[in-house]
């Protein structure tokens, strides 16, 4: 019997991985580590995050099937509770995925993962470890085609801490613990379900509609974007858990270079999903021009209210990313015989079907973008 220790059930991948998992019955135990007070709190909150895939009642009744283990991941290591010794498979996907912390961000995403990894030692029947990290520790200045092997680098420019983070885990993970069967897997950008479109989260989407009102790309229409829906990602995240024999301990879960888009292919999306909204004539503007976003924010969102204040300063860091003009290879991926993914312009009239307004899209990511103590001294971090 395989039995799976999750990590991050509660989040966008983690909820989706186990939807997925659970609605095909796949004969596993599935043991999730959540944050709560109690069992049954941390059962609803599960059941809560399942609910954004199926109607309420599906939800609690998918809930009942995995059990609970309340608990930190990044003091696994202390936590010798047996539920967790008779663990068969790993995934870990918790992490803080906030943009502008520091300390507390390394501390969880590097620190802990290392504790999951310890604990992980004392798991005798462990037949996989699928540690989720970030393509985009590559950076600001990697190759327009990124290998999965090129990376973590030393010389790496990044944008945030998170993806220092990552990529500070994947190299400790590396160093130290070549004696766990761990497997990482690094998913591009994350937006949206090919068929429930925004209902199960509206994380970055409200990035790429906001683009296309704003008619403003700080980069050439022609530049690249890998952007995957999250369902894919939750199948692709499966199969690499279980799969028995895989040739790599590396793999980009990604679009590579046939499912990437590029902005115009996406806008030309948008006219043919909305065309009310008009033509599509975009201007390209430099990102270190910050008053013209300013205005043109302004004027189409209006900057009234802190939300709308830390949208204009997420979209400012939203847009660093997108024009980095990047798609993650994943030959690795196909020759393992997983599909690939439809590309963002196939589903996003699905995404847009359930959307509602970009500022409240928004407030799904707002936790990612919640300023910590003014210590933080990434690029990205100034004033809006
Ligand atoms: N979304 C993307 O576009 C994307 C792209 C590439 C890679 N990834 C990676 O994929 C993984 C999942 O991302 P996501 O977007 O699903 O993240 P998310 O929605 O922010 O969810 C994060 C999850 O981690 C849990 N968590 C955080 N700290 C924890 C702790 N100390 N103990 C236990 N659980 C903790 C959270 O639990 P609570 O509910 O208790 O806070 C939540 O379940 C991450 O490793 C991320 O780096 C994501």
């Amino acid at each position: 019997m395989k039995r799976v220790l999750l990590t991050g059930a509660t989040g966008l991948i983690g909820g989706a991985v186990l939807h997925h998992a659970l609605e095909r019955e796949d004969a596993a135990e599935w043991v999730c580590l959540v944050r709560c007070t109690s069992i049954e709190q941390g059962r609803q909150r599960v059941a809560a995050r399942l609910g954004r895939f199926t109607d309420p009642f599906t939800a609690q009744r998918l809930a009942r099937k995995v059990e609970i283990v309340p608990g930190d991941f990044t003091r696994a290591d202390l936590d010798m509770d047996p539920r967790l010794d008779g663990v068969t498979h790993i995934l870990h996907l918790a992490a803080d995925t906030s943009w502008w912390g520091d300390e507390r961000v390394n501390r969880t995403n590097h620190d802990g993962t290392l504790a999951l990894a310890r604990r992980a030692r004392a798991m005798p029947g462990l037949q996989r470890f699928l540690h989720v990290g970030t393509a985009m520790i590559c950076g600001a200045k990697a190759p327009r085609h990124v290998q999965e092997a090129a990376y973590p680098a030393d010389d790496a420019q990044h944008l945030v801490a998170y993806t220092v983070s990552k990529a500070a885990a994947e190299t400790s993970l590396a160093e130290h613990f070549c004696d766990l069967p761990i497997v990482v897997a690094r998913p591009s950008i994350v937006v949206g379900h090919s068929t429930l479109g925004a209902a199960p989260s509206s994380s970055i989407l409200w990035v790429v509609r906001a683009a296309d009102r704003l008619r403003m790309l700080p980069c050439a229409p022609e530049s690249s974007v890998d952007i995957v829906p999250s369902d894919w990602v939750a199948a692709t995240l499966h199969g690499l858990l279980f799969k028995p024999h895989l040739a790599h301990r590396l793999y980009h879960v990604s679009g590579g270079a046939s499912a990437s888009t590029s902005w115009g292919d996406l806008m030309q999306a948008f006219e043919a999903a909305e065309p009310s909204d008009g033509i599509r004539e975009f201007t390209r503007f430099d990102l270190a021009d910050r008053a013209t976003l300013r205005t043109r924010f302004a004027q189409v969102f209006g900057l009234d209210g802190s939300l709308k204040q830390a949208m204009l300063r997420a979209t400012r860091a939203y847009y660093a990313f997108c024009a980095l003009d990047l798609s993650f290879d994943n030959t690795r991926l196909l020759s393992e015989g997983f599909a690939p993914p439809p590309s963002l312009p196939d589903y996003l009239p699905a995404c847009l079907a359930n959307s509602g307004e970009i500022v409240d899209q928004f407030a799904d990511d707002l936790e990612m973008f919640t300023p910590p103590a003014p210590s933080v001294s990434v690029a990205l971090t100034a004033r809006a």
